[in-house]
């Protein structure tokens, strides 16, 4: 599907950038009455304004039209029918068919794979509806009633989230399961999770796609090594754990009896597998119904990415303004703010999705980029950013793209705050938008301070000056449940997809992670001998030493 040009974007969108120099975002909606009709779109009681970012409607006419030129709509396709356009792993990428809600067969080399996943899935309704009532008994005969899930990146951030943000407040939790997850190799992160609970009432589920992630089973064995001090070591241990991996042979050496492995396919990229049994701890914690909920929200973007045309297709269009301001803007930074406590974790997620996806700097071909691919994202909740990295927002020297999402309906009785909650999102970005001209600080300082000399006046109003014209994007949801999660989640995978074909890359690897992987091998072995790492350099030989003689008092 690729077509022979690079990926650098056409003249056509070169040319937009260009015409934008100098117009700010009030000079723009001063020049077109319906840009704001123009620049967002209305699905399903979502809202999406992207009118507050720095292009113009006729911008986003050739962003649709490069799209198309980049054969968009068939990579859409290719996506959805299984084409293994994960080209560096040759794989299929079917994140999409684990939460297709027809039982349609699905064919990858010939085999169906719809028919595994509806089996996966009972299994997954099945053992949670056990732990939830008390029926999944530990080596003494007791229900196991506290789970800690242990695994890391794809393998914590999807359910972490999940079920931090729907879990209802303990007092709420009904007949759930409490459900800690332990992920960092720091062994503080698993003491912490251990502190107070009974061996004997506690079930470990270990997630790796792989099951060859040392800080997985690292924990993993510091897991059953405090089971054995307390219950024994011996195979009655082995009701105390669940695996969920692709790698069976590994999780049975382990010591995980064959019933307890629930699968992960080699085409589930695992910044992608929370649709797959990788949810178990969301059903545990949640219930089955809300986990279905979830996979069905994120089956309705589906429908919506592959049915609409790319000009009313909300992950199409979120995903061409992002390759705008990555691209021809070259924004270095994105920042994610979710006006929902609920949604707090959602940064760290959509840190693995975005730049584990497109943080590259080849071609599909293997050919260099010839520009900026994705920008770094973070962030955290509103208002509370308000009060730590806003200011910068506002006055710093760099242009970041803002993205608040805010789920509109709250599910507490406290409506007043949830309307405070609302307004300081649209204040904020309409703030970015319009910031304070020296003027209007002028006068700001000459009604705060009658008596004060003109050239200190002057100091004082520079200061208060916000240069404005700063881009952001507003997604309001109608409320925060399983199923409009699942379509935030769904959005945004679809929305780093199209980025990257736009930007000519493959987003579903992720080779850079490896060589760091490779390299704390020497110096681990360096650190437990005592000597200095072998084939180092003069930092890392130092470093090394120092942290020997902090551990190694002579
Ligand atoms: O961060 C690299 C990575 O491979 C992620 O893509 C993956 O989600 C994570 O490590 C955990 O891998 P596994 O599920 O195999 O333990």
């Amino acid at each position: 599907m690729d077509t022979p040009q690079s990926a650098s974007p056409t003249l056509a969108l070169e040319e937009h950038r260009a015409a934008l120099a100098g117009r700010t975002l009030i000079e723009l909606f001063a020049a077109d009455a319906d840009r704001f009709s123009r620049l967002s779109l209305s699905w399903d009681h979502w809202l999406a304004d992207w009118s507050k970012q720095r292009l113009t409607s006729q911008a986003m006419d050739a962003l649709v039209a490069y799209a198309h030129e980049r054969n968009l709509p068939a990579w859409i396709s290719a996506l959805f029918s299984g084409e293994k356009i994960n080209l560096s792993e040759g794989r299929p990428v079917l994140h999409t068919a684990l939460r297709q809600q027809e039982d349609t067969p699905l064919l990858v080399d010939g085999s169906d794979v719809i028919a595994p996943i509806r089996a996966a899935q009972a299994r997954v309704r099945t053992l949670a509806a056990q732990i939830r009532g008390g029926l999944r008994l530990g080596a003494t005969g007791r229900p196991l009633r506290h789970v800690v899930a242990l695994g890391i990146g794809g393998s914590d951030l999807g359910p972490k989230l999940v079920c931090d943000a729907l879990s209802p407040p303990r007092s709420d939790r009904g007949d759930g399961a409490d459900v800690a997850f332990v992920s960092n190799v720091d062994p503080e992160h698993l003491t912490r999770a251990l502190a107070g609970l009974d061996p004997a009432t506690t079930l470990f589920i270990i997630t790796s796609k792989t099951f060859t992630t040392s800080e997985t089973l690292a924990n993993a064995h510091a897991a059953r090594a405090w089971l054995a001090r307390a219950l024994g070591a011996g195979g009655a241990l082995a009701a105390h754990f669940v695996a969920i991996t692709g790698n069976d042979e590994a999780a049975r050496a382990f010591g995980i009896a064959g019933a307890d492995i629930l699968p992960i396919w080699d085409w589930v990229g695992g910044r992608y597998s929370l649709w797959s049994p990788v949810g178990l701890p969301v059903a545990i914690r949640c219930g089955w119904d809300a986990y279905a909920e979830l996979l069905a929200g994120a089956a309705s973007v589906d429908a919506h990415f592959r049915e609409a045309p790319l000009e009313a297709n909300l992950p199409v269009l979120l995903g061409l303004v992002d390759f705008w301001n990555a691209r021809l803007m070259g924004y270095p930074q994105r920042i994610v703010a979710p006006y929902a406590e609920a949604l707090k974790l959602l940064p760290s997620y959509l840190q693995q999705l975005t730049l584990e996806s497109n943080g590259k700097s080849v071609l599909r071909d293997g050919s260099p980029v010839d520009g900026p691919t994705a920008p770094a994202l973070w962030g955290s909740p509103g208002t509370d950013g308000q009060h730590a990295y806003f200011q910068w927002l506002h006055q710093g020297t760099s242009t970041a793209a803002v993205e608040f999402i805010v789920p509109v309906r709250a599910a507490h009785p406290l409506g007043e705050q949830q309307s405070m909650l609302i307004a300081n999102a649209l204040a904020q970005a309409q703030a970015l938008m319009r910031g304070k001209s020296l003027d209007e600080a002028r006068a700001e300082v000459a009604r705060a301070a009658k008596e004060v000399p003109r050239a200190a006046a002057e100091a004082l109003a520079a200061s208060r000056v916000c240069p404005g014209n700063r881009p952001s994007t507003m997604l309001l949801l109608p409320e925060l449940n399983s199923r409009r999660l699942g379509q935030l989640i769904a959005l945004f995978e679809h929305r780093t997809f199209v980025e990257g074909v736009l930007l000519g890359i493959n987003s579903f690897d992720q080779w850079g992670v490896e060589l760091g992987k490779a390299l704390a091998g020497p110096i681990l072995a360096a650190l437990k001998s005592g000597v200095e790492p072998a084939d180092a350099d003069a930092s890392t030989r130092g470093l090394a030493a120092h942290v020997n003689a902090l551990i190694r008092p002579r």
